[in-house]
């Protein structure tokens, strides 16, 4: 891209059918009303300067550019923000590719979990992969996401189970450029075989280290992996360790995820596929992001999790692909605002807002990422539509046309 001393590095995205984006009025994460009031400027330009965005407007209101500017034709296309992946378990190696042959056959993701495949055959490839590996492997899926428009992106540690790997692991996820979440209470691995010691050593022996280099920390509740209690000792040292909280729960039982999240201030409580109407009134009352993940309901069909219930009861929603080898193999947040729609019964719009300013805000990002507007770094995915809805529409379609990041052009279909 050209630099000149006059405009600083400049590039104009011209002639869009459209430019959508969440609005900028309410302070993030949006509920209510809010979450659906996207803004909508047709025949319309978005202008970067050094990797932000300067302004947005209309063609015929284009001002004269003095100087060097690169041009991005945007006709046919529309301009929505680059989507935010909250939720993801990229860094991994290895596929589940017989065991989901098998789940296709009848068998259950618990059933093959509880006979010690499920998480723990993606743990014994992701260490057999070493530093090297894992590295290669979240380079090659965060290419997969940027291809469907994802531009910022959470990953976990977890299936490390180990000291030496959950640390390699959140360095490659640092080096890839996601943003590191550290979730060593996934599993309780073989070796161990029991919860509380491994709680134990987790805090003991991997926090400390863990903690300079991840944002968040997560665990996850459930039968067969952690208790609410062990899931409180492990994510109160992680919080005076300076982490922030993020927890799996409700995915298949409601053991009380929920109130943890809420007692110990999480960002969020991610899945709750199992959450109750007093799970959801809890959440609405609270500050906790509801993190909702229909592809991986979709890929263990499973029942989907409460989407219209909670943003009608007020709560924050965002959503997310769970991208894992095992219970969500889907990195496109097009896909799965296609579900929220057809499945959670929530507007294009709010779907568009969850997966943008909402994902944003559980990420610390939300000043930063998440909407079009002047001063947000300049992260936009063009969609090859003529109206932005189709992000949500084609359902499984290859929507997204090109993919900007930090005001250069990264990928073109
Ligand atoms: O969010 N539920 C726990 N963890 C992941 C799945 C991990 C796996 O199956 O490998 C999830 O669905
Ligand atoms: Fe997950």
């Amino acid at each position: 891209m050209t630099e000149t001393a006059a405009g600083g590095r400049r590039l104009l995205i011209r002639d869009l059918e459209q430019v959508a984006t969440p609005q900028a009025r309410n302070t993030p994460p949006l509920r209510g009303d809010p979450l659906a009031d996207v803004e909508v400027l047709e025949d319309a330009y978005v202008l970067c300067v050094d990797g932000r965005i300067e302004d947005v407007g209309r063609m015929r209101q284009l001002p004269p550019l003095d100087g060097e500017v690169v041009e991005l034709d945007g006709g046919g296309c529309c301009a929505i923000p680059g989507l935010v992946d909250c939720h993801t378990h990229s860094c991994f190696a290895g596929d589940r590719v017989e065991e989901f042959a098998v789940r296709a056959g009848g068998a259950t993701y618990e059933e093959l979990h509880a006979a010690g495949g499920g998480i723990l055959s993606t743990v014994r490839a992701t260490r057999a992969a070493g530093e090297d590996g894992l590295r290669e492997a979240v380079r090659v899926h965060r290419d997969w996401m940027l291809q469907a428009g994802t531009t910022t992106f959470e990953a976990k540690s977890g299936y490390g189970l180990d000291r030496e790997t959950e640390l390699a692991s959140l360095r490659a996820i640092r080096t890839a450029g996601g943003v590191p979440t550290f979730l060593g209470a996934h599993a309780v691995p073989p070796e161990v075989n029991d919860p509380d010691a491994y709680i134990e050593f987790l805090i003991a022996e991997v926090l400390a280290d863990a903690a300079e280099l991840a944002e968040a920390a997560d665990a996850f509740v459930e039968r067969g992996a952690f208790t609410p209690e062990q899931a409180r000792r492990y994510l109160v040292a992680a919080a005076d360790a300076g982490l922030r909280l993020r927890l799996h729960g409700d995915q298949f039982t409601e053991l009380g995820a929920v109130d943890l999240a809420i007692e110990l201030g999480a960002a969020s409580v991610d899945h709750l596929e199992a959450t109750s109407e007093q799970g959801v009134q809890a959440l609405a009352q609270s500050d906790v992001t509801a993190v909702l993940l229909p592809a991986s309901a979709l890929f263990l069909g499973r029942p989907m999790p409460p989407g219209r219930t909670l943003v009608d009861a007020g709560a924050a929603i965002a959503l997310a692909t769970d991208f894992n080898p095992g219970s969500a193999f889907c990195e496109s947040l097009p896909l799965v605002c296609s579900l929220a729609c057809t499945q959670l019964r929530l507007s294009p719009a709010e779907a568009l807002s969850a997966c943008t300013v909402n994902a944003a805000a559980v990420l610390q990002r939300a000043d930063r990422k998440g909407r079009l507007a002047p001063g947000y770094d300049a992260d936009i995915v063009l969609l090859g539509a003529p109206d932005w809805r189709y992000l949500a529409y084609h359902l499984g379609g290859d929507v997204v046309a090109a993919v900007v990041k930090d005001g250069a052009p990264l990928w073109r279909r």
